[in-house]
């Protein structure tokens, strides 16, 4: 027969322990995955992604990110004359800093929010892995061109990487078909 006293006091342990369990399981469970995509946050804004991603537009101060376009890429409806660079140690950007020309012929920061048709939507985080450390187009194709600092992110563990792109993921889906880059002109922008 059990003892009164025992099964009460097995009853008593059992609730808070059990409750416990389940607080520390929905800690295990939910935050780290919040905690992933705030580390992403606090790496991208330290990485800069914002300064070529994200268009510039003016503010009271001067050029300032426009959020409400963050990390969209180059917009597309943007119209730009050809580049006109002499022979000399430069190269040079559109004002809103997401359009590039030098040696490699002219580059367009890429839209880096999870719209499907336009943007990282299709990416899977290994092949955002694999373009982050071999600098090829979605991992496998043609060379990732300047001014994209790829070697930079390359140098972050796998962790790192994986909250980047778990961030990227997170922002809103913004519609904005970038270009694609051209190539040099034949001469080169500067010699
Ligand atoms: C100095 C400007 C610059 C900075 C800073 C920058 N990017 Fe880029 N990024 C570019 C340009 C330009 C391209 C387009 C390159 C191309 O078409 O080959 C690009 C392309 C990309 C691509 C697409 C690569 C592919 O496979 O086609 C990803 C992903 C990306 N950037 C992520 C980031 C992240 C994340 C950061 C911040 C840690 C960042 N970029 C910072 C300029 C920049």
């Amino acid at each position: 027969m059990k003892h009164p006293t025992r099964t009460l006091f097995f009853a008593l342990t059992a609730i808070p322990l059990s409750l416990l369990l389940l607080g520390g399981k929905s800690d295990k469970t939910q935050d780290p995955k919040r905690t992933v995509v705030k580390r992403g946050e606090y790496l991208v804004r330290y990485g800069g992604c914002n300064d070529c991603h994200t268009p510039l537009k003016f503010g009271p101060n001067g050029p300032e990110p426009d959020m409400s376009r963050q990390l969209s890429g180059h917009p597309e409806n943007t119209k730009l004359p050809p580049p006109d660079l002499k022979p000399g140690p430069w190269f040079a950007a559109t004002a809103g800093m997401t359009a590039w020309t030098g040696p490699w012929g002219i580059s367009y920061a890429a839209n880096l929010t999870p719209d499907t048709n336009t943007g990282m939507g299709i990416w899977t985080e290994d092949m955002f892995l694999k373009a982050m450390r071999t600098g090829k187009h979605m991992g496998a194709g043609r060379e990732i061109l300047p001014p994209m600092p790829w070697q930079s992110l390359a140098s972050l563990n796998d962790d790192d990487l994986k909250a980047v792109f778990a961030y990227l993921k997170s922002i809103p889906a913004i519609k904005n078909r970038v270009p694609d880059p051209l190539p040099p002109t034949g001469k080169p922008a500067f010699e």
